[in-house]
């Protein structure tokens, strides 16, 4: 069985390599079905939100404020993270510390979406990004990887779905792992952050000219996934 790969030592040349991104707001369902795609195609996977997320934690760790994009830059450049495969999950490390678990809570998504406005900041990870690209291919997770990080990638997909079906499948979840949760304030905080990430300034949320729009409101998981591989190999990615 193929299993997702971490990123890769070298960061030689991204030309050769096809890249496949996965853009969308925030609970589309974008990191799953990013994985499932890499792990079907035995790709690597980059989930941007995770570099976002470990440069904010990294800036609080250190007392580095978050507003401070000079400050930040260089942390953003020498981001001291190693992602590691492990049985096909991927175990994320932050100066030696496993912070996997840690780094997917809301407390640091809030980090994360603090550190994300900068531009340099955004410049500054943007090599980073790119070294993903290896043989035999990408699969890249974000917000603006088919805009602004991967403009050459063959297959761009822009997934989404409407607020009220993201916010039933967040309130599944968070059920599911035994959390309250109140559907109508999940509708209204969805609404909130699209509003937010889609008006910004730097890098707004929105599909690649070139990208094909995915409503997965009527979906299942695996029909995402089925359109998604059939499109590369229609395109003979694969
Ligand atoms: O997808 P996520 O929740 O892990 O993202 C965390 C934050 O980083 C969120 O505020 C959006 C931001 N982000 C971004 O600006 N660009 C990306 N390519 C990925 C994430």
């Amino acid at each position: 069985m193929t299993q997702v790969m971490a990123q890769p030592a070298s960061q030689s040349s991204t030309q050769a390599v096809s890249v496949i991104t996965i853009d969308g707001p925030v609970s589309s369902g974008k990191g799953t079905i990013a994985r499932r795609v890499a792990v079907a195609l035995g790709w690597h996977l980059l989930d941007s939100g995770a570099l976002y997320r470990l440069l904010g934690l990294h800036a609080r760790n250190l007392g580095v404020s978050l507003e401070d994009s000079d400050a930040l830059v260089p942390l953003a450049r020498d981001l001291p993270a190693r992602f590691i495969e492990q049985r096909g999950d991927l175990l994320i490390e932050l100066a030696g510390v496993d912070v996997s678990d840690f780094l997917r809570t809301e407390e640091v998504g809030e980090l994360a979406s603090r550190v994300a406005v900068h531009q340099p900041v955004r410049d500054a990870l943007m090599a980073r990004q790119q070294s993903f690209a290896q043989p035999p291919g990408l699969v890249a997770d974000g917000r603006d990887m088919g805009t602004v990080v991967f403009t050459r990638a063959p297959l761009k997909i822009y997934l989404t779905a409407s607020p009220e079906e993201r916010a039933r499948r967040r309130y599944n979840q968070l059920k599911e792992k035994g959390f309250d949760a109140n559907l109508a304030a999940l509708v209204e905080d969805i609404r909130n952050r699209d509003e937010r990430d889609m008006n910004r300034d730097v890098a707004p949320l929105k599909p690649a000219d070139d990208a094909l729009v995915i409503d997965s409101t009527p979906l299942t998981i695996d029909d995402v996934l089925d359109r998604i591989l059939g499109e590369a190999r229609k395109r003979t990615l694969v």
